[in-house]
């Protein structure tokens, strides 16, 4: 794999959404695209968030072209409208980085009911793909990109019997979940499309480790704990952390159903490559009952072949 973040070729005429571009890698991942002339739609819950972002972009790429719309993840009629908004205005998409998440919050239930993790992670995202595929050309590098975790090493299953996390939470557990899902998403996604005869590609990634908002749940003591110990020899920073998404949507070489992330010490860190998959998370069956699953709950709709 032959990918260079210094050296990517004019995406002038191209159209990415990035959900959670207003910080960290999803940051990263908008500013890369915009200094490659490729225009970003910023899908982002806060507006003046999302603003101060651009604003910053704006100030360091040189006719960034940026564009905001609101959607919050964790509510599925924000990501419905936030489709429809997007349909009006848009008839192409190239690129759909489903980026934004949360890690290790306190128990919530979203307003439709979900633990609140898997709800803005994973099934806001299966969602909002199902609404935007149509519109995603039908060739090789028009992609779904997917953030999934070494965190997908931690849990050996979906939680079938209690996936909302009902009779027991474990924050880490659930992320785990999300993660995991995100994944075995992506590996399914592909099959799909390749079943319906699409040339569209899904392809995962994961950053390793990278100092980012993403540990806002957790005490300030905790991450300065890990900031000023082992965090500088483990982690990477976003700039780094998110070339392994931006190598999954443009790296001509990569393939649908790939999974990309640092290759470093146990993936935390590094440049950019093929990441290893966990056994489960290729699990057939186990993929195939997670979409179905996935589909009653969020009421999505897909145009593929099962
Ligand atoms: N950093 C890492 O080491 C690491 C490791 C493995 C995987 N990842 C994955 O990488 C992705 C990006 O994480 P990050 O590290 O960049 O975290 P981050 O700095 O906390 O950024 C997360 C982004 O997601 C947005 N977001 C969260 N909940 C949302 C919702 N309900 N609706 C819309 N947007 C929402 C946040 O918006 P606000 O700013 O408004 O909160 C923010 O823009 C996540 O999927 C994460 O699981 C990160």
């Amino acid at each position: 794999m032959t990918f260079e973040i210094d050296n990517i070729p004019s995406q002038a005429g191209r159209l990415a959404v990035i959900t959670g571009a207003n910080t960290g890698l999803g940051y990263e991942n908008t500013r890369y695209f915009a200094e490659a002339g490729m225009k970003v739609v910023m899908a982002c819950r806060s507006e003046s968030r999302a603003r101060n972002a651009m604003a910053s972009i704006e100030q360091e790429v040189e006719g960034a072209d940026l564009e905001f719309m609101q959607v919050d993840l964790s509510d599925l009629s924000s990501v419905r409208e936030f489709a429809k908004t997007f349909r009006k205005k848009h008839d192409t998409l190239d690129l759909l980085v489903n980026n934004a998440g949360i890690m290790w919050a306190p128990y919530e239930k979203s307003v439709d009911g979900f633990e609140g993790q898997m709800a803005a992670n994973y099934f806001g995202h299966f969602l909002l793909t199902s609404l935007l595929l149509d519109l995603i050309p039908d060739e090789p590098d028009a992609r779904v990109v997917n953030l999934s975790s070494i965190a997908h090493t931690q849990i050996k299953r979906i939680r079938f019997q209690d996936i909302h996390w009902e009779k027991r939470y474990n924050k880490f557990g659930a992320y785990a979940q999300t993660k995991l899902a995100c994944l075995m998403f992506s590996i399914e996604l592909q099959r799909r499309l390749e079943l319906a005869g699409r040339k569209t590609l899904s392809v995962a990634a994961h950053p390793g480790v990278s100092d980012t908002e993403l540990v806002r749940y957790l005490k300030p003591w905790q991450v300065s704990m890990i900031r000023y110990t082992v965090g500088p020899f483990l982690t990477h920073p976003p700039p780094e952390g998110a070339i392994p998404q931006v190598m999954a949507a443009l790296d001509p070489d990569v393939d649908g159903g790939e999974y990309l992330g640092p290759q470093g010490f146990r993936e935390m860190s590094g440049p950019p490559g093929r990441a290893k998959i966990m056994p489960w998370a290729r699990n057939a069956d186990a993929n195939r009952r997670l979409w179905e699953v996935s589909e009653q709950c969020t009421g999505a709709e897909w145009s593929l072949e099962a």
